[in-house]
């Protein structure tokens, strides 16, 4: 199928820019980039902050056969996806931090945001996939936890938008098929080779659960060794943070 690609001066958020793409019946995998975003959106309600020309911001629209189930852990195989596509850039320590956090030993360089567009047909589910990436990231206002940009770490690398992109694109087309084929269990090996919490004293928050970071199960949901066994932690409002 091919690509329907728009790259925007701005926008409010690419990823509601994908839901009107898919609204009006654009033909193709609709695939949105803006310089700069009015409303960019983060997880749990949160802004994600999009200034001018500094940044990705991609999202891509995917369809999936087989109902709501198969997107149990889309978004860890979407995280594998653009570590694999910034390694090939020469991107070094790329980590990944549960659930789709892109990490580097500085602090967070990008996220990823899945949101549920519906039910195509019986069975057919489409979502958008939205990528922000830190690339020439100089300030962040209001942003609560350490962040990093490919320009701090490899200064001497000349940074494009669109081949960083590109690279992101092509490893989303390549992982999306394999995904809905087998499922999540070859990109289990992959994320756990990259996740940050591994080994690490944890709590899940509201603190009932205390423990160390021991890696994802086969459905991808965390899991915590405490001293009385592994606890799975689900994916939803649950966040981890070092303590
Ligand atoms: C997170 O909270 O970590 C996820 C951030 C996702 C941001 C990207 S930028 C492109 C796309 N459009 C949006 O409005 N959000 C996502």
């Amino acid at each position: 199928e091919e690509l329907a690609l728009t790259v925007l001066d701005e926008v409010d958020s690419t990823n509601a820019e994908v839901i009107r793409q898919i609204t009006a019946g654009t033909r193709g995998i609709p695939v949105v980039m803006a310089d700069c975003q009015t409303s960019g959106r983060g997880r749990r309600g949160r802004v994600w902050q999009s200034p001018r020309g500094e940044n990705l911001y991609l999202s891509m629209g995917l369809t999936f056969h087989g109902g709501f189930g198969v997107l149990d852990g889309l978004s860890l195989v979407l995280g594998v996806a653009v570590a694999n596509a910034l390694e090939r850039l020469g991107v070094p320590e790329v980590g990944l931090k549960w659930p789709n956090d892109i990490f580097l030993p500085d602090g967070k360089l990008g996220g990823i945001l899945v949101e549920l567009q519906g039910e195509l047909e019986e069975g057919v589910v489409q979502v958008i996939a939205g990528i922000g990436l830190n690339v020439h990231m100089s300030r962040a206002e209001g942003v609560d936890q350490p962040w990093s940009s490919l320009a701090r770490v490899c200064p001497n690398v000349d940074w494009s938008r669109n081949q960083i992109a590109g690279a992101i694109i092509d490893a989303v087309l390549d992982a999306v098929p394999l995904f809905s084929d087998v499922g999540f269990a070859d990109f289990r090996e992959p994320w756990q080779r990259r996740d940050i919490f591994m080994g690490k004293p944890l709590q899940a928050r509201g603190g009932d659960v205390e423990g160390v970071g021991c890696g994802i199960d086969d459905a991808g949901n965390y899991q915590i060794r405490t001293q009385t066994g592994t606890v799975p932690v689900r994916a939803g409002e649950i966040s981890l943070r070092v303590v």
